[in-house]
């Protein structure tokens, strides 16, 4: 990412050669100065103090602590130590080939993120729910969210821009064209716009196709219903056993 470089670790000096490995996500690049090193301290700062409001969720990625890197006295780099989770949605979708996901897996992966978000609205949380946030853990046989760089509280915005283009929502969509613009909005995006994100993260499960030139086409903005139900009426040549009518409703 832009904040920070994640890398397979494995403890090597613990006394314990066989322990599993994990995740070190290092924020702040060793060489890094000025304004990306604050943006840097900031990210770290946010994940951190978010990570550890949610731990102990089996839907959200273990934390297992924190440390700093001295390369030289004056560049510490912060890190986050976190469990190594396996493949993203973002991967399920690639080996896919357009074929979409099969519908158990789909399930499966609308039942975890929902468990993770119940959990994190009721904190007052929202996340940036992308496929690329949601990992496949081996271990525990679930979907967990990981990456709270750009979660925000709801009330106290302090992103400047909400969620990823391609999985916004709408009204977030208008809030960062009226942050861009200097303007302040009346009316804050509230942990909704989670929702949205997932359901367009569903839907490119289900038809196996990138969504990101759909949800810009002027069709869609017209009216998107028509494009999902052709999407849906496609793919129902394809799998005829699944129940598209409750993802429809989603
Ligand atoms: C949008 O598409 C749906 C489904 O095809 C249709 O029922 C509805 O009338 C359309 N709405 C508008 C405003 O055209």
């Amino acid at each position: 990412g832009s904040l920070a470089s994640v890398y397979r670790v494995r403890c090597c000096c613990c006394g314990n050669p066989g322990s599993p490995p994990s995740a070190l996500k290092q924020f702040l690049q060793p060489g890094t100065t000025g304004s990306a090193a604050s943006a840097a301290q900031y990210g770290f700062r946010k994940e951190m103090a978010v990570l550890e409001q949610l731990q102990g969720h089996r839907n959200i990625v273990t934390s297992y602590g924190v440390f700093t890197i001295h390369f030289s006295p004056n560049v510490p780099s912060r890190c986050l130590l976190l469990e190594l989770l396996g493949v993203s949605v973002s991967e399920l979708l690639l080996y896919s080939s357009h074929q979409g996901c099969s519908m158990r897996m789909i399930q499966h992966c609308a039942r975890d993120v929902l468990e993770a978000l119940a959990f994190l609205h009721h904190e007052g949380l929202s996340h940036d729910l992308k496929p690329r946030n949601i990992l496949w853990s081996a271990e525990n046989e679930c979907f967990k969210l990981i990456d709270f760089g750009l979660s925000f509280k709801e009330g106290n915005q302090d992103v400047k821009y909400i969620q990823t283009d391609r999985y916004r929502a709408p009204e977030a969509e208008l809030q960062n064209c009226l942050a861009q613009a200097g303007l302040q909005s009346d009316t804050q995006c509230t942990s909704a716009v989670d929702l949205w994100s997932l359901g367009i993260i569903l839907l490119e499960m289900v038809s196996g196709m990138k969504l990101k030139h759909t949800v810009r086409s002027q069709g869609w903005k017209a009216n998107s219903s028509a494009i999902i139900d052709h999407i849906f009426a496609s793919k129902a040549v394809v799998n005829a056993a699944i129940p598209a009518y409750h993802l429809r409703d989603c």
